[in-house]
């Protein structure tokens, strides 16, 4: 039987899964890491630990598994899009990544817009200047510290630092290129335009690749270290989000998706590249040759869920200590004991900045209706809901932007909660249907390997065939009615608050 891997190297953890060519899962591992935040708004990781975490995941799926290391056809990355990774002469990191939720670049934003011009800006890399993309990035690290920039001869994004390290190769692919700013979405290469206005020599970024291409074979030395065939290709991949359609089916026109990871993302496909002039949602590439996405991300979605976890609910972790259950469900249970719209506790889930649909890097978490009677559960409701009602934002400006939508599927680990499935089907007034497989972006890479390596003759029938879906949540339209009523008075609390949230960035 053949084999083939799915890494995913996310914020939270490195997930590596092994499946058979029916697209079931063999074994799987994960490994997680920290997040540095060291001043309110910056958000770094060092890329040693996605390294260590994927070579001991990978390792651990092979000795778990028992498979033959030559039944293993190929390995496919998916990974946390916009990460900052640069390196020397010696292909060693320089300084920790500056990740995707950071927020210190509103001053390089700035200057790109000045020097590319805001219009001409979206034109070619289909999104404006945002604090989240590499390219901004990229400019506080010449602005700031010179010497690092100065050292610097490779920039790599987070799973291509993987794939180096796996390949010696310096490679991307066009969905998680798409989320630097420099590449020219339609024409799908890099901009020479804009690199040349920014002043950033193109020899500094990796090849780019379709995310079915193969970019190389394992290293003699990663074989040996993992339990792998050296040679196994490595194809392209994609960004998480990308790898996650091809995951969820989401392959064709008027297919969707959200996804409910530390971030959250309402993904739609589109054969003709569609931008939003007003930079509410990105267009990128997408992991199907000749074909983009358009996206609506919620910054701090499950981020949302996982903050309150670790500095309140230390009783529920305690308790889900040695059973079969998980704290988030624990919480998720309090939560359904309050109703909807959390006893008139509505929660902005800003907590690092936020992009759909405010592209505010100063925004910041808000809980609004604060009363003495609410208690841990209204608290735990609010933020579900609250996430929610920023992708039900997401899902309207899509909307508005032209792209159909017929169909939406769910995943990420917020989409494992039957409580928050029910919430969003009803905020959104549609059904949600979920996803057999609970690692889409795993199963995604996996399935644009299988495609690479010609075990599959297209990323379309590779789907058709691989992907399965679960159970169907219903709009339950007396919920939607109510929901409404609290989701009128949260889209008017941001810009209410808009002017106030820059001046406490600014104290
Ligand atoms: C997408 C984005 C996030 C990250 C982390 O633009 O920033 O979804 O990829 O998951």
């Amino acid at each position: 039987m053949e084999h083939l891997i799915g890494i995913d190297i996310g914020t939270s953890a490195t997930k590596t899964v092994l499946f058979n060519a029916k697209g079931e899962i063999v074994a799987e591992s994960s490994a997680e890491y920290p997040l540095y935040q060291p001043q309110n708004g910056f958000a770094e990781q060092e890329p040693s630990d996605w390294w260590e975490a994927t070579l001991s995941s990978l390792k651990a799926v092979m000795d778990k598994s028992g498979v033959a290391k030559e039944s293993v056809m190929s390995i496919g990355l998916s990974g946390q899009m916009h990460g900052l990774v640069m390196l020397d002469i010696q292909g060693k990191p320089l300084r920790r990544s500056i990740i995707w939720c950071d927020q210190r670049t509103a001053d390089e934003c700035e200057e790109i817009n000045q020097k590319v011009g805001r219009e001409r800006l979206i034109e070619i890399s289909a999104n404006p200047a945002l604090t989240g993309f590499t390219a901004s990035k990229i400019l506080w690290v010449r602005n700031n510290e010179a010497d690092i920039y100065d050292k610097c001869r490779h920039i790599l994004l987070p799973k291509d630092y993987v794939r180096y390290m796996l390949t010696g190769e310096f490679a991307t692919e066009v969905s998680d290129a798409s989320g630097m700013q420099l590449l020219d979405i339609p024409a799908r290469k890099w901009s020479d335009e804009i690199l040349s206005k920014l002043d950033i020599d193109k020899s500094l970024l990796a090849k780019v690749y379709e995310s079915p291409q193969v970019t190389g074979g394992l290293r003699e030395e990663a074989a040996k270290l993992t339990g792998l065939k050296a040679g196994t290709p490595v194809v392209g991949g994609a960004g998480d989000n990308a790898a996650a359609a091809v995951g969820t089916g989401v392959v064709s026109d008027g297919k969707a998706f959200t996804t409910i990871g530390t971030s959250g993302v309402v993904y739609a496909h589109s054969s003709k590249v569609t931008i939003d002039l007003k930079g509410r949602v990105h267009t990128f590439c997408c992991a199907v040759p000749g074909a983009w996405h358009l996206m609506g991300v919620t910054q701090a979605a499950g981020l949302s869920r996982k903050w309150f976890r670790d500095n309140f609910c230390s009783d529920e972790v305690e308790a889900a200590r040695g059973t079969q259950y998980d704290s988030y469900d624990l919480m998720d249970a309090k939560a359904a004991s309050s109703s909807i719209g959390a006893n008139r506790l509505i929660y902005l889930p800003y907590l690092m900045g936020e992009r759909t649909p405010h592209l505010d890097a100063w925004a910041r978490g808000v809980f609004f209706g604060l009363s003495a009677m609410h208690t841990k559960a209204d608290i735990l409701r609010a933020l579900l809901e609250g996430v929610s009602f920023s992708l039900k934002d997401c899902l309207t400006v899509l909307e508005e932007t032209g792209v159909s939508i017929s169909d939406m599927a769910l995943c990420g680990g917020g989409g494992k909660s039957e409580l928050w499935r029910q919430i969003l089907a009803d905020i959104y007034a549609c059904p949600v249907k979920t996803v057999r497989s609970k690692e889409s972006a795993a199963l995604g890479a996996a399935i644009l390997g299988g495609v690479g390596v010609g075990i599959y003759p297209n990323v379309a029938d590779a789907c058709k065939d691989l992907v399965e879906y679960g159970s169907i949540y219903d709009p339950v339209s007396e919920n939607t009615d109510e929901y409404l009523k609290f989701y009128e008075i949260y889209k008017d609390l941001y810009p209410r608050m808009k002017d106030s949230f820059k001046r406490l960035g600014s104290v």
